[in-house]
């Protein structure tokens, strides 16, 4: 079997299981699965270029590391990736900051990687290359004479092409990300605006042009984390809670705090629903963890404050000596605590605006007891939409729907909960995080390199 190589900005701390949902959390899933190489950026910043990159052995991981500098880190992930794709692969064009000396950083990044990547290889070795940071990186390994298969994944959504076209480099771009041998996506719709795409932008329909782009809805280890929900039972903190909302019921949102993830609405949303049905005054109260993220990008420090007016302003209004209707946490709690929360809250309120899949949204549905299940609530514009039927699926921005779907949840007969978990559960265990891996890879592996038809890869911008 060919070792598996795998790329990504940030690596995971295998050691440690804080997280929950998110790339790095999807990747470790996968990378214990099977073991391999995890070449990334190890979050630090130093003075100036690595000479080597850092290696650690864990059990079957080697994990291959570099450090960035001040330069690199603003340039090419403070402000590139993440003041102008980020926003741009999310519809949020007014969030994003073009400059040109950002992008160059991007680039020199990507090929930095490619130089202290290449060394590295075998010449069997399958590269796997993951999300927004790396869509360059492909090209680069080409540059210095990697001929490994090489497959991309996209964790974040894929936006049509008038949003992509709004930054001058998306050509470039994507003639780069074609250096691939497959390119996977969370969604159908993703892998649709992609091949519309281009078929504006080369010269050939998309989908015939380029045939080696599927959707791989990316899943977690259901059993793992079922399995975290269970022991955290013992907990402290999670024996508190439940005595904290005996008699009372407790929606829970767990997010980055990312202007993505819609939180200002779902706040609204909550407020609507004690307007709208007062009967859950004082018998529900809203949990919502939101860890810290990206704060030095602008966009991000606005919706932090923008959020705690908002709970600040709702506590206001309804609160009552015994009663707080929204718990706010603005820090990272572990991944077990977290599957133990999930287990004590009626319901899950997953609404982003926008996302790539949202591996909340199945840790929830992981973490719950059969017997007496918890109601999930998601936002159509999450990618897990597309596969997770059963749930409430809501219009994040149209409040006073998210309001009564809530609602829906909330009073909703056992029966019915328990149907629907079924379903859910079921979807989540057959396409899991050794699903995704097993099927990404294989079909990397199949991939016939010498016959690869690059005749109509010649677009126009
Ligand atoms: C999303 C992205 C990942 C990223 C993660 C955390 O899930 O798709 O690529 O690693 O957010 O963001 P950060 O900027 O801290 O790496």
């Amino acid at each position: 079997m060919s070792r598996l190589v795998i790329v990504s900005n940030r690596v995971a701390d295998l050691r440690k299981r804080t997280q929950t949902g998110g790339l790095a959390v999807g990747l470790a899933d996968a990378m214990r699965c099977r073991g391999g190489l995890w070449f990334g950026w190890n979050g630090k910043i130093e003075a100036s270029p690595p000479e080597q990159p850092h290696i650690e052995q864990f059990d079957n991981v080697q994990m291959v590391s570099l450090p960035l500098t001040r330069e690199d880190y603003e340039q090419y992930y403070l402000g590139y990736a993440n003041a102008v794709l980020w926003p741009l692969f999310h519809y949020r064009l007014d969030l994003t900051q073009h400059d040109r000396a950002a992008y160059a950083g991007y680039r020199r990044v990507n090929a930095m990687f490619a130089r202290h990547l290449a060394p590295q290889l075998r010449e069997d070795d399958i590269v796997w290359i993951h999300d927004y940071h790396l869509l360059t990186l492909a090209e680069e390994l080409r540059r210095v004479g990697c001929r490994q298969r090489i497959g991309f994944f996209l964790h974040i959504p894929f936006p049509p092409h008038e949003i992509l076209s709004a930054t001058s480099e998306h050509f470039e771009l994507i003639n780069a990300l074609l250096a691939h041998d497959l390119i996977g996506f969370q969604t159908k719709a993703d892998l649709e605006n992609f091949n519309n795409y281009l078929g504006h932008h080369f010269s050939c329909a998309g989908d015939t042009l380029y045939g080696q782009a599927d959707a791989f809805p990316i899943g977690i280890d259901v059993e793992d984390f079922s399995r975290l929900s269970q022991s955290a039972g013992d907990d402290i903190l999670i024996d508190r809670i439940r005595r904290g909302i005996l008699g009372r019921s407790q929606i829970v949102g767990v997010d980055r705090l990312d202007y993505s993830k819609g939180l200002p609405e779902r706040m609204r949303a909550f407020d609507r629903l004690l307007e709208l049905y007062p009967e859950h005054q004082r018998t529900v109260s809203y949990l919502q963890i939101a860890p810290p993220t990206r704060e030095e990008v602008a966009a991000y420090a606005d919706i932090r404050v923008e959020l705690e007016r908002f709970a600040g302003a709702i506590n206001g209004r309804h609160a009552d000596f015994n009663w707080t209707p929204i718990k706010y946490i603005h820090r990272n709690v572990s991944r077990d605590k977290l599957a133990g929360i999930f287990q004590t809250s009626n319901v899950g309120l997953v609404t982003p605006l926008r996302d790539g899949m949202n591996l909340v949204a199945k840790e929830y549905v992981a973490a719950q007891d059969p017997k007496n299940p918890g109601v999930l609530v998601l936002s159509r514009f999450a990618g897990a939409a597309e596969q997770l039927e059963e749930a409430l699926q809501v219009n994040p921005y149209d409040i006073d729907s998210v309001a009564k779907a809530l609602h829906a949840a909330l009073i909703m007969p056992l029966e019915e909960r328990q149907d629907r978990h079924t379903a859910l559960l079921a979807r989540i265990k057959k396409q899991d995080a050794k699903w995704w891996v097993t099927t990404f890879v294989e079909r990397l592996g199949a991939v016939q390199v010498d016959g690869k038809d690059t005749d109509c890869l010649v677009g126009a911008a």
